[in-house]
C-alpha cells in the first residue's frame, strides 16, 4: 500500500465482496477488477456508453426506446442514463432500461458508489430508494420511480438471464469487467443472444476492443467500429446491428 492510503474498507454483501481502495473507488475481490475508472467513472460512463450509443440523438423523435445493459454493478451508467434522459428526453418518450447483474450490490454500496458526483445525486437518491435494501434476490425487477421510465433488473448469470429475456434493445451497454477475467460475460453465446434481442439498427458501445468481442459480435450481426478509448484505455468497441449474415 502506498504512503497516506487507507486500508480496503471490504463489505461482505450477497455474495460478492466488494471493497474501497484509498481512492474511493470500489473494487470486486471475486473478479480482481474495479467498477469503474479511478480517474473519472461518470466521465467514464458517458464517453463510453452514452456517447458510445449516440446518445441523445439516437432517441430523438422515438416514443419509447429501450437500453439494455451487462453488468448493473453500482448503477453508475445507468444513473448517467437517467440524467440524461431527464434533460434531452423526447417528447412524450418513455425509457425502457434492462440491466443484468448477477452479484448485486447492497443499497448503501450503491449510494456510498455514487456520492462522488453532486449532480447525480437526485438521480441517486430516486435509484437507491427504489432498490431494495438487501438488494434484490434472483429473479427479475422492476423498479419505477418517474412514470416516463423503468429499470428491470435481471438478476442471476447473464447467459440465463438473456436466453429468458424477451425485450428488444435499441441500445446496449456492454460492461461485465475485463473479458481477460471474466470470459463468462463475453461469451460467443452471450454475444449471439444480444444481437438476437436486438432492433434493426440497435446501437452497441463497450470499453474492451478485445479481438474475441470483436469477433464475437460480428458473428452475431454487428457492424463494429475501434473508436479510441477513455482515459488510459487505448481502444473501444462500438457496433450497430445489421442482422445476422447469411449461412
Ligand atoms: C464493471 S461492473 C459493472 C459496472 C456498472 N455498469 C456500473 O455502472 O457500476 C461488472 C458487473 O458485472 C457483474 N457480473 C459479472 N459476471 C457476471 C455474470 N456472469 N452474469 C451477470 N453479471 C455478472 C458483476 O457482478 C459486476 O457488477
Amino acid at each position: 500500500m502506498t504512503a497516506g492510503a487507507r486500508a480496503p474498507a471490504v463489505a461482505h454483501g450477497l455474495g460478492i465482496d466488494i471493497e474501497w481502495g484509498g481512492d474511493g473507488v470500489p473494487r470486486s475481490r471475486r473478479f480482481d477488477d474495479i467498477y469503474y475508472s479511478p480517474e473519472d467513472g461518470l466521465a467514464e460512463s458517458r464517453a463510453t456508453f452514452l456517447e458510445g450509443c449516440a446518445l441523445p440523438a439516437a432517441w430523438a423523435g422515438r416514443e419509447s426506446f429501450t437500453v439494455a445493459e451487462t453488468g448493473f454493478g453500482t448503477g453508475l451508467t445507468i444513473a448517467a442514463l437517467v440524467h440524461l434522459w431527464q434533460s434531452a428526453k423526447p417528447v412524450r418518450g418513455r425509457l425502457e432500461v434492462h440491466s443484468v447483474e448477477a452479484f448485486p450490490l447492497t443499497r448503501d454500496a450503491i449510494i456510498r458508489a455514487l456520492s462522488g458526483w453532486p449532480e447525480l445525486r437526485p438521480v441517486a437518491s430516486s435509484m437507491a430508494g427504489a432498490y431494495p435494501a438487501d438488494g434484490p434476490g434472483q429473479g427479475v425487477h422492476r423498479l419505477q420511480w418517474a412514470p416516463d421510465l423503468s429499470l428491470t433488473l435481471h438478476v442471476g448469470e447473464v447467459a440465463d438471464v438473456l436466453s429468458a429475456a424477451e425485450f428488444r434493445a435499441d441500445a446496449w451497454f456492454l460492461d461485465g469487467f475485463a473479458p481477460a477475467k471474466n470470459p463468462a460475460m463475453w461469451h460467443p453465446a452471450v454475444l449471439d443472444r444480444i444481437g438476437r434481442l436486438s432492433r434493426p439498427g440497435a446501437r452497441l458501445a463497450t470499453f474492451t476492443a478485445a479481438g474475441a468481442v470483436r469477433r464475437g459480435l460480428v458473428a452475431a450481426g454487428f457492424d463494429v467500429r475501434k473508436q479510441s478509448g477513455f482515459g488510459r484505455k487505448r481502444e473501444r468497441i462500438v457496433a450497430v446491428y445489421r442482422g445476422r449474415p447469411p449461412g
